[in-house]
Formats: C-alpha cells, structure tokens, sequence
C-alpha cells in the first residue's frame, strides 16, 4: 500500500507513521509528503526521511480546485492508495474526496463528534471535559465529519495546561495512528455507510 501524507506543519504525526512503517513491519510504504507549507518543519522531515515531498503554496494557483487537481495527478502518477491528513490544515473538496472516498483518513486531536475544529485541545479543556482523546477517522467534505475507525481517550487531569494535555494526545496519536494505518494495510477495515468495522486479527 503505498502512503501519501498531507501536512501542514511540526509533522509529528509524519515521523511517528514513518518511523512504524519502517520499524514494525507494517505492509505499506511511505511514498510522498504533500504540504501546502513550503517552510514547514514536516517538510525537514520528509527530506531527511528520504520520502518524497510535492510541496506548493495555494498562493501560486488561481484556484483550490486548481492546486487539488495537480495533487490528485500526482497521486495517479505515485500510485498511492492512501492518505492520511496529519495536520494538513485546509478542508479538501470533491476534487480530490470524489476518487478517494474511503482512501482517506484524517488524525483528530479529541473524541469526536466532540470539539471539531482547529482548536479541540483548546476547547476540550475549556469546557471541562474529563476525557479528551484522539480520533481517526475517514475523510468526506466536513470538518472531522466522516466515519470513525478508532478512537482513544486521554484523560484530563486537574493540572493539564494546553500544552500539557497536548503532549499526551500527541503521544497517543503516535501510536494510534500507525496502529490504524496497519489495519488498513492489511486489508481489515471495512466502511458501511457511517460504520466502519475492524476485522480482528
Ligand atoms: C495533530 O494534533 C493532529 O491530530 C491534528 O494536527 C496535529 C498535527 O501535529 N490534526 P503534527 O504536525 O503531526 O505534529
């Protein structure tokens, strides 16, 4: 199965999806970085990797319509069979949601549909929640709206700062996704409507 992640920024996730494919035998390659974010540290990453990286700034496109249909060009041309958003901080649209529908998934800080959005680690502990978490999740043309595959809660401790209960999420996200990825890889997951089930092993 070849990968292309899309990311926008540290690329934590990146790395961590990099580092179990390459470390734990998952049955996919890491093929391509795409980042809307010339300058990102993702994009340090990718290079010192060894993953290839389409980088572009929407600036330069009249259009998203424009710079999606060179991203999905690409993606032909890569044979990629998956992506994962991590971090790639824009709404995609049909031009690319069309032909991969069920071929992308996305990483969420917080347990959805709780606290969707850019600032869910924010708002989590704003409101009071005792459990935050992580969710992955199959991509439509919402903002984190489409099908569950996994989720993970991390609670919240009376303590946690924003930065603090960033840093567990981030590390439960770590695992999560590279765990989600494997069961995809190997052919488990199946998508029903809005239910999505994982076959054991
Ligand atoms: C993660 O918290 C992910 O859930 C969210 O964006 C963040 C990306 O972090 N969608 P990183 O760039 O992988 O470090």
């Amino acid at each position: 199965l070849r990968i292309a992640v899309f990311a926008s920024g540290s690329g934590s996730n990146f790395q961590a999806l990099a580092e179990a494919i390459r470390g734990q035998g998952i049955p996919a390659e890491l093929a391509l970085l795409v980042c809307d974010k010339p300058a990102a540290r993702v994009a340090q990453r990718a290079e010192a990797l060894g993953v290839p990286a389409m980088l572009f700034n929407p600036k330069d496109y009249p259009s998203r319509e424009a710079y999606e249909e060179e991203i999905v060009e690409r993606l032909q041309a890569e044979g990629i069979g998956l992506i994962v958003l991590a971090g790639y901080m824009r709404l995609i649209t049909d031009t690319l949601v069309k032909p991969y529908y069920g071929r992308i998934i996305n990483i969420h800080p917080a347990l959805l549909p709780a606290f969707p959005g850019v600032h869910a680690i924010r708002q989590a502990l704003e409101y009071g929640v005792k459990l935050a978490g992580v969710t992955v999740h199959f991509v439509d043309g919402g903002m984190d709206t489409g099908p569950i595959i996994a989720q993970r809660a991390v609670e919240v401790l009376d303590e946690d700062t924003e930065e603090s209960l960033a840093e567990r999420i981030h590390a439960v996200e770590h695992e999560l996704l590279p765990e989600t990825v494997r069961w995809i890889a190997e052919g488990r997951v199946t998508l029903n409507g809005r239910i999505v089930n994982v076959r054991r092993e």
